[in-house]
């Protein structure tokens, strides 16, 4: 018997309760009434009086043994159900996740950065609150010239030579005075003007600055690297077209317009039946603005260009409201995919 006792000790131990239908299993083997625990109490009995003192006392420890597993099972299975899926319905069509997407100006700006940075420009970066001097003074802007009202500007009113800065050219001259030639950088970012928001005009947008200088630089190659770019940008069937301007900060100055890539150049509201859209603006670095980024113009020529982020976007993705951009209508921004090279 006192064999018995051990074997079924082991038995109880090994027992694996995991679920109600099992704990009952383990109640009706060990511990109900005719349970094996029982039925060896019964035998008792029948032992020799000597050896009943000692099996007794093994065989009420194999009792509590088999009771205390028994309850400490109970508590956990009591909160859990044996179909843990009970009250949900498998076969529904899973809610699938919203998957997050970048904005159509962040792409756009992508694409920019990777196009020119093969074309072997680095990136660049600077302030949006500026001081007046970064902004229009480096750049050739006359004081009190009406140059400096081609760009409605936010002044701070306690200190109006504190400004948020109208163009990325603000970076230009602090570039050229942190490095020395050669010079092969493009600027992108956030630019702020005083105007009354429309479909076409917003009081912030954004642009690509591009500066390029070193010895020898003309303006065959600001012309192609520009053209590399709009090819690699729209295709290879883009026309580029480049007018006179006048901007303070280079000499010569030109606006880049491109074929309009709506109407293929037939004319529609986009390009105001011209045919024609500007996408920057754009010169030989004016001598004044070198010596102010000490640099020796006697030495060192180069090309610059500010490019609006918002008018390539438009083209390329035929958006024709800037306000959209900014309304944060999930709606809208979910519609943009990167665009490959
Ligand atoms: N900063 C000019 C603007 O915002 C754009 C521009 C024109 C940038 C000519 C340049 C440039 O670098 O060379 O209208």
């Amino acid at each position: 018997m006192e064999q018995l006792i051990k074997s079924i000790g082991q038995e109880v131990r090994a027992f694996a309760i995991t679920s109600k239908e099992s704990l009952e299993n383990f109640r009706l083997k060990f511990i109900s009434k005719k349970g094996l625990i029982p039925s060896l109490f019964e035998e008792l009995k029948g032992a020799l009086p000597e050896e009943k003192k000692k099996l007794g006392k093994e065989l009420n420890e194999l009792k509590q043994l088999a009771e205390g597993k028994y309850r400490s099972a109970q508590e956990e299975t009591e909160n859990t159900t044996d179909k843990p899926h009970e009250g949900i319905d498998l076969s529904l069509p899973v809610i699938p996740n919203k998957l997050g997407n970048q904005h159509p100006l962040s792409l756009t700006r992508y694409r920019i950065i990777e196009i020119f940075e093969r074309l072997g420009f680095n990136l660049a970066d600077g302030p949006e609150i500026e001081d007046d001097w970064h902004n229009f003074t480096a750049l050739n802007f006359p004081p009190n010239h009406p140059a400096r009202e081609m760009q409605d500007t936010f002044f701070i009113e306690k200190n109006p030579d504190v400004l948020l800065r109208t163009h990325t050219s603000n970076v230009q001259v602090r570039l050229m005075k942190k490095q020395s030639p050669p010079i092969r950088s493009i600027m992108p970012g956030r630019v702020f003007r005083n105007e009354a928001i429309s479909a076409r005009a917003h009081c912030f947008f954004h642009q690509v600055e591009g500066l390029y200088i070193d010895k020898n630089v003309g303006f065959a190659d600001l012309k192609q690297t520009l053209y590399s770019f709009a090819q690699e940008m729209y295709g290879k069937d883009i026309k580029i077209r480049y007018r006179p301007s006048f901007f303070p900060f280079t000499e010569p100055s030109a606006e880049i317009d491109i074929s309009c890539l709506i109407c293929k150049g037939k004319g529609c509201n986009l390009c105001k039946h011209s045919g024609w859209v500007e996408i920057a603006g754009s010169g030989m670095v004016h001598p004044n603005v070198l010596r102010h980024g000490n640099i020796d113009p006697e030495e060192y020529t180069g090309f610059a260009f500010g490019m609006g982020i918002e008018r390539v976007t438009q083209l390329l993705f035929r958006v024709n409201d800037l306000r959209l951009y900014s309304e944060n209508d999930i709606r809208f921004l979910r519609q943009f995919r990167p665009v490959l090279s």
